[in-house]
């Protein structure tokens, strides 16, 4: 969601901060902004729509050093030019990426003496620390009270016109990284922001405030302390956030796919390995998994493989129900929480539920440094690299690959598998062969079911819970109404939809229960659907077979869901839709 740039420093600070703001495109954003001094004054200029539409508003033969931007998905009033961001008032010029949930109350009492111009929480912000600044007139003071009288999530850059050679910077609940490089202070909401000046990082916690300026960064604590802040470096490759030659960031990643396995294979490559790296890990009675969306597809998957192969109770829940039910934990359960960027806000309000109990918590995240990792207690990395496209591919088949080698580690905990049979699984993943799914065709496919207003995904087990991933990749990316459903239950309603080629994916990857479904495809079958099928092996009466590679069953789900990212991008591509940046849709989902 919303992404914020700020850069004080010797390049043209229009150019860092227009690019900036493109390399957090992927965060879903409606309308853009930039507020610049120039001339001794601060200038804004907004633009509802995409970036390229704000850059061709923008004067960059102008010499400007210091700025702040915004890409805004809007959230209090609609994508229009007069809710984007930067929001002003007298002296004080900002942009935010969160929300402010008491913004009611406090404008109503501020709307006394001031005329809003927007229906935004954000002016609300603006307002309110310009009548604290006036009281005040200093303004870390006035941002230490801002923080007491906010209620909510915030990131906030802020311009003082009383200072125009800084930006303050503050958060709570939503992300925000501050940088330098040799000649100049970045902040941003995301690392790909600043990768290509520097790799160096450190995070802005809640307690803190941070000020730029051209030659350093200064971090205060809520006492106007000086704070010394860690640094983190980005591990990835530079171009991690650049296409390299693909058509699209969601492509690539697909592609990434096979190296990230590789490397988490290499990583924990033998028994000992996964017993060192897990080592943390005790053992648990029972788990409760919570996530959102692809992240709590993972956790359907982890149930199934925990239940079966560890034989611990595990409970799944979506993070915004699981957060206001009644929980029954114990000092001898585990909560996992699984989240991609780390900031998923009702994930993270479960995180923090759960700690409160007193309950251990693990997270597999593949953001380094996010909240949700921070805040765990135990933190397992997916080293999946920053992930551009909105859609997830290769973050979930990192999680998917870190779920498997728990449940090898709770099995063996557990003395339901043997150091040998372990240690055969972690040689089958070493062996994995993910180019040659990659490399299948599935244009033919795209092109049936372009034009369908319905398509259903079949399974059973983990095969329908890769189904389920497998409809929710088509329907983000394609905007094709999808539906998937365990095998078992479409006659139970829903097979009252199939009709004269209605289009119906069904995996076939899971070995014990795979009679059942072929029985459910053929009731699909002979009521004229057209039937798809990822299969280990070819079935005549299926219309179009896609066979993949067995592998040991506890690895099918990563061959099984890569046809089913491909199907959905390459339909995407057919009917022209944007791929990378999905409409209504955001990265990092930090409102809740
Ligand atoms: C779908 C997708 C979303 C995320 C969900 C959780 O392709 O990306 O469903 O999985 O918003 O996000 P994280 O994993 O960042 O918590």
């Amino acid at each position: 969601m919303c992404g914020i740039v700020g850069y004080v420093g010797k390049k043209n600070a229009l150019n860092v901060l227009i690019d900036g703001l493109k390399s957090l495109e992927y965060r879903g954003y409606d309308s853009s902004g930039i507020a610049y001094i120039s001339n001794d004054e601060v200038n804004i200029i907004k633009e509802k729509g995409k970036v390229s539409e704000l850059e061709k508003k923008i004067n960059f033969n102008q010499d400007v050093d210091l700025g702040i931007a915004h890409t805004r998905w809007a959230t209090h009033g609609e994508p229009s030019v007069k809710n984007a961001h930067p929001h002003t008032c007298e002296k004080i010029t900002l942009v935010h990426n969160g929300i402010i949930e008491n913004y009611e109350e406090l404008k109503e009492e501020l709307a006394k003496k001031y005329n809003f111009l927007s229906d935004t929480d954000t002016e609300v912000v603006a307002v309110l620390l310009n009548e604290i600044y006036k009281e005040k007139k200093d303004i870390v003071d006035s941002l230490i009270e801002l923080k007491k009288k906010l209620v909510g999530s915030y990131a906030l850059a802020i311009l003082v016109s009383d200072e125009k050679d800084k930006i303050y910077a503050l958060r709570k609940n939503s992300p925000l990284i501050v940088a330098r490089s040799t000649d100049a202070s970045f902040l941003a909401s995301d690392v790909p922001a600043i990768l290509k000046y520097t790799k160096k990082y450190s995070l802005l916690l809640e307690n803190e405030i941070a000020i730029l300026t051209k030659d350093k960064i200064t971090f205060l604590n809520d006492e106007k302390e000086e704070i010394t802040k860690e640094i983190i470096t980005f591990e990835g490759e530079e171009n991690a956030a650049l296409k390299g030659g693909y058509d699209h960031f969601m492509l690539k990643e697909i592609y990434e796919e096979e190296n990230i396995v590789k490397r988490l294979s290499e990583e924990y490559s033998s028994f000992e390995k996964l017993l060192h790296n897990f080592k943390d890990i005790k053992k648990y009675n029972k788990i409760d998994i919570v996530a959102c969306g692809s992240a709590y597809h993972i956790g359907i998957i982890a149930r199934y493989l925990i239940e079966e192969y560890a034989d611990i109770p595990v409970n799944v829940e979506v993070a915004s129900e699981y957060r206001y039910k009644k929980n029954f934990l114990d000092k001898n359960s585990l909560v996992i929480f699984i989240s991609q960027s780390g900031e998923t806000a009702d994930t993270l309000a479960c995180l923090r539920k759960v700690k409160e109990l007193g309950v251990t918590t693990l997270s597999i995240v593949n953001v380094v440094g996010s909240s949700i990792a921070r805040e765990s207690d135990i933190v397992i990395y997916t080293k999946a690299g920053p992930e551009i496209a909105v859609a997830t591919t290769k973050a979930f088949v990192a999680q998917l690959v870190i779920v498997i080698l728990l449940t090898l580690y709770f099995a063996y905990q557990n003395n339901k598998m043997t150091k040998e049979e372990v240690s055969s699984v972690l040689k089958d993943l070493q062996k994995l062969n993910i180019k040659d799914v990659i490399n299948k065709d599935y244009k033919d496919i795209a092109k049936i079911l372009k034009d369908k207003n319905d398509i259903f995904f079949l399974g059973r087990n983990i095969d329908y819970a890769v189904a389920l991933e497998g409809s929710l990749k088509l329907k983000e990316i394609s905007y094709i109404h999808s539906e998937a459903y365990a095998a078992g239950e479409l006659k139970h309603g829903t097979i009252s939809l199939i009709e004269n080629k209605t289009p119906v994916i069904s995996l076939l990857t899971c070995d014990k229960i795979i009679e059942k479904t072929i029985s459910n495809i053929k009731e699909v079958k002979a009521r004229d659907a057209y039937t798809i099928a990822i299969t280990t092996k070819a079935y005549d009466f299926i219309d179009k077979n896609i066979v993949i590679e067995k592998t040991n069953k506890l690895l099918m789900p990563i061959l099984a869901v890569i046809p089913l990212q491909l199907i959905a991008y390459e339909t995407a591509k057919l009917k022209g839709c944007d791929i990378d940046k999905p409409r209504n849709l955001a990265k990092s989902v930090t409102v809740e």
